[in-house]
């Protein structure tokens, strides 16, 4: 490759300031020509595209969301918007894009290979739904957002002897809702691929604990589960006992990344430069096990991923 493009797309997550940083640093030593697309695929077609240098990306690491602004792009989901989209890399001169976003962005990156551009994926999403990859980038940040925000709302719901239900993201994958249990020492979790409880089981336990002298009750929902203000009402209108629902929503999208962030970005972003360099292209970046390794985007597409059982039968024990 001579010219690497570089967009980010779908919803943002934090450290993809990273990961654009370490593909345009690691682009440029390796002696390569980088474009910045802005606003994902969307600016692609209108042309939203420039030249980037090392110092594009000086003092962007530790920021939250990304510098070249993201958008879920209708018109890329058309074969007209696909084959524009090719276009408009040649008229730039990308031969190879690398698309940090989720599966919706890869999805459109694999069209883009198809018709000639050498595209390769890396997962940037704080749902942490992508099925070849043990890790995506933002899940780390969000987590402990969400974290830091359920320590408060416990302070209060302990002050109060509550019940209060939290509310976070997570599409329809519970990965961000059972980390937050757990690691908050919730009393209850609720996540979309597990049956959910009866509210007379639910209110059950809540009255179990309040038994055992819990001064408060905490139950995580995962946006895949949804329903926290009308299971609140439920809760008080059952149980007496005053309940509050919080939906945390987007400022688990914001924030500084973590280390753990910055450093999945920085090396996915080199990998995904690297992969270009010997040739590869419509591949997605994974971790696995340890190790930075790479998938054909179509065989990503259509793996499957699926919650620990071991760690959730841990929410029995420590929730
Ligand atoms: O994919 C990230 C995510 O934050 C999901 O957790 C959530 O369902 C969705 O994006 C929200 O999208 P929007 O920012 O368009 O409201």
């Amino acid at each position: 490759v001579s010219t690497i493009g570089v967009l980010t797309s779908g919803g943002d997550a934090p450290g993809m300031n990273a990961a654009i940083r370490s593909v345009v640093r690691t682009a440029i030593a390796r002696g390569i020509k980088v474009m910045g697309i802005r606003k994902g695929y969307n600016g692609l077609l209108a042309g939203d595209v420039f030249e980037m240098d090392t110092r594009s990306v000086s003092d962007i690491i530790q920021r939250g969301g990304t510098i070249l602004q993201t958008a879920r792009c209708l018109e890329f989901v058309k074969p007209e918007g696909q084959k524009r989209g090719a276009d408009m890399c040649r008229v730039f001169g990308i031969d190879g894009l690398v698309v940090i976003g989720g599966d919706g962005s890869f999805q459109g990156a694999e069209k883009l290979a198809n018709l000639g551009i050498n595209t390769i994926g890396v997962p940037g999403t704080i749902d942490l739904d992508i099925a070849c990859t043990e890790y995506t980038i933002g899940f780390d940040t969000a987590v402990n957002t969400a974290m830091d925000a359920i320590n408060k709302i416990r302070d209060t719901s302990t002050s109060h002897q509550r019940c209060s239900i939290v509310e976070v993201m997570g599409r329809n994958a519970g990965y961000i809702a059972l980390w937050c249990a757990i690691n908050s020492g919730a009393e209850m979790v609720l996540l979309p691929e597990m049956p959910r409880p009866s509210d007379e089981e639910i209110v059950k336990k809540i009255i179990e604990n309040k038994h055992k002298g819990k001064k408060h009750f905490l139950i995580v929902v995962a946006e895949g589960v949804g329903g926290s203000e009308k299971l609140a009402k439920t809760i008080e209108d059952m149980t007496g006992i005053e309940t509050r629902a919080t939906i945390l929503g987007h400022l688990q999208r914001g924030g500084s990344p973590t280390a753990v962030d910055r450093m999945h970005a920085s090396m996915m972003g080199a990998k995904a430069v690297d992969l270009l360099c010997e040739g590869k292209a419509k591949r997605v970046v994974a971790y696995v096990k340890g190790e930075y390794v790479d998938y054909d985007i179509n065989e990503a597409l259509k793996m499957k991923k699926e919650l620990d059982p071991y760690m959730y039968s841990l929410t029995d024990i420590l929730c």
